[in-house]
């Protein structure tokens, strides 16, 4: 059977960032687009940056540490596996790998300097996370990057919202700016190209409210005239309808009939009911509004 359109156009994707407003579902997105993945025969690895703890609790396993853990093994040989991304701990693999600075990274620990880089100067925070993503991406069975065969076929980081994921995204672009040359700056170039990457996709999740609707399309215009590739709209929690479209349909054209049906019902249950409200109170209404105390003793 062919894949349906949006696996086909997903199919070569290696970095999916899933994002959206507090809440609608984020994680539990991002959480079941990467089962998919290895039950696809994928080895992916799932990424959250906001200390969070939402994948452990996803997955109900323990709180993860900065070590990679396996969270699914597939039949298919696929394996899904979890990361929370810690700022501190990012920046002294930084530091290591860009500046071999062994113990020194832990002096500076001492001296408050890991602080208040990842929590006070701003941006920095956002920096690293991406570094680390970026680590990830490209890490290779090599050792250096491009040499071997790919560690992860795809990951998938679970997003700061959408009010924040533009900045977090284009932190990178301001950093090459500002460094003009240099290996902090052709880590930032190299973070930029990948993130705008067509292998690259912010995935928007969404529940149909307004707030989040309004949310929701803000980022997709702030995001591509940023210049990043867009996958899917999710709208998650999408619930049938109460009473189905086609009933809808047929209370509305025989309703005295249903309303006779409904009291009969409701008096073999042992409900005493009144008279209707009011002339031309339709099943309909009757379904979206609270039902009037008088209406039913
Ligand atoms: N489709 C769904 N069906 C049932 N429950 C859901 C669904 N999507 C999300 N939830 C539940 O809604 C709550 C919020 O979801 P989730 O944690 O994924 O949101 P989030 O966007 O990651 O939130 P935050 O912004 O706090 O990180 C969780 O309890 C989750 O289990
Ligand atoms: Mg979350």
């Amino acid at each position: 059977m062919a894949a349906p359109p949006l696996a086909r156009a997903l199919d070569g994707v290696r970095l999916h960032v899933v994002t959206g407003k507090g809440g609608v579902g984020k994680t539990t997105v991002a959480s079941a687009l990467g089962l998919s993945l290895a039950r696809q025969g994928k080895r992916v690895l799932l990424v959250e940056v906001e200390n969070r703890q939402g994948i452990s609790q996803t997955f109900d396993v323990p709180p993860l540490g900065t070590a990679e853990v396996r969270l699914v093994q597939d039949p298919s040989g696929g394996e899904l596996w979890g990361l929370s991304v810690d700022a501190k701990a990012a920046l002294l693999e930084y530091l290591q790998t860009f500046y071999k600075l062994g113990r020194a990274g832990g002096a500076l620990e001492k001296m408050g300097v890991v602080d208040f880089a990842t929590t006070i100067a701003p941006g920095v925070r956002d920096v690293l996370l991406t570094g680390k993503v970026y680590e990830a991406v490209g890490r290779t069975s090599g050792g250096k990057r491009g040499q071997g065969s790919l560690v992860w076929d795809a990951v998938v980081l679970d997003a700061p919202p959408t009010g924040r994921v533009a900045r977090f995204l284009g932190v990178n672009e301001q950093v090459a700016g500002l460094a003009r040359m240099g290996p902090i700056h052709s880590q930032a170039a190299s973070i930029t190209r990948m993130l705008r990457d067509r292998r690259s996709v912010v995935h928007v999740v969404t529940v149909l409210e307004e707030m989040p609707v309004q949310e929701s399309a803000d980022a997709v215009a702030e995001l591509s005239a940023a210049g990043f590739g867009l996958g899917a709209v999710v709208v998650n929690q999408v619930r049938e309808p109460l009473v189905a479209p086609d009933l809808l349909a047929r209370l509305d054209a025989d309703g005295p009939e249903v309303e006779e049906q409904v009291r009969a019902d409701l008096t073999a249950a042992g409900v005493r009911s009144g008279p209707a409200p009011s002339a031309g109170c339709s099943p309909r209404r009757a379904t979206t509004r609270p039902a009037s105390p008088s209406s039913a003793t």
